[in-house]
């Protein structure tokens, strides 16, 4: 049974719409962790629309179950957390202009830079992830490059529209995840999950964590987010 770590970037998200200071992410962390959550995740984007330096370096303070930092692989990015110390990073790809991350990273096309990137972060004791499609390739070069774990991207499962597709998709994540495992890296999922297709991907033996964001804050907005925690947990246990 996967651990649940609950992605609050779009608390942010709400905050920024007016530029206030409420709502605050840093109280959804605390919330989360005692609904039950296993780990808070934010991702400091290069343009900060939603998290800002300011609610990365609190949740470090105020984080006591694991702070997974999810940034592109950037020299900004990598003095922020080398300096900031979250439990681990989750290496994505960014381009400024995307609603959400589009796809997993190109670890392969990309060699040169991340063994920089994941050696810098290790040398600091934080943990290395790389968000990825299931796709051998990527996940073979995620353990070349020294990564601890990978994050298997599950949006393509989840956009399925036709049940052909889904199942395909589905398959894919399932034989990533055990290459995953094969090749002794901790294997994490995510993107685009939500209370109607968790259950199968949670059944997956392999996987360790389970990023959930965007469902988890939309369904607090009417039940509140502890409900909205706690509603997502039973659903994966
Ligand atoms: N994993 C990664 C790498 C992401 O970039 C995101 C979105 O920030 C998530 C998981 C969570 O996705 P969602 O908000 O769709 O649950």
């Amino acid at each position: 049974m996967p651990e649940l770590m609950v992605n609050i970037d779009h608390v942010a998200t709400l905050r920024q719409a007016r530029g206030t200071y409420f709502p605050d992410p840093v109280y959804a962390a605390g919330i989360a962790e005692m609904a039950g959550a296993s780990g808070i995740i934010v991702h400091l984007r290069e343009d900060r629309r939603h998290i800002k330096d300011r609610d990365l370096r609190m949740l470090r303070e105020v984080v006591r179950t694991k702070l997974n930092l999810e940034m592109a692989a950037t020299d900004e990015m990598v003095g922020i957390a080398t300096e900031v110390l979250p439990d681990m990073i989750t290496l994505v790809p960014e381009k400024r202009e995307e609603l959400t991350t589009e796809g997993g990273l190109d670890v392969a096309s990309l060699r040169e830079r991340l063994i920089k990137v994941v050696k810098k972060v290790k040398e600091k004791g934080i943990k290395v992830s790389m968000f990825v499609d299931p796709e051998e390739k990527q996940i073979k070069a995620s353990k070349d490059m020294g990564a601890d774990m990978i994050e298997i991207h599950t949006g393509r499962y989840c956009d399925a529209i036709t049940d052909v597709e889904r199942e395909e998709e589905f398959k894919k994540v399932v034989k990533a995840a055990k290459m995953g495992k094969e090749l002794a890296l901790g294997v994490n999922a995510g993107h685009g999950l939500h209370y109607h297709n968790v259950r199968r991907i949670a059944l997956i033996d392999e996987i360790d964590e389970l990023s959930i964001g965007h469902s988890i804050i939309a369904r607090a907005i009417f039940v509140g987010l502890d409900r909205a925690i706690r509603d997502m947990l039973q659903l994966i246990r």
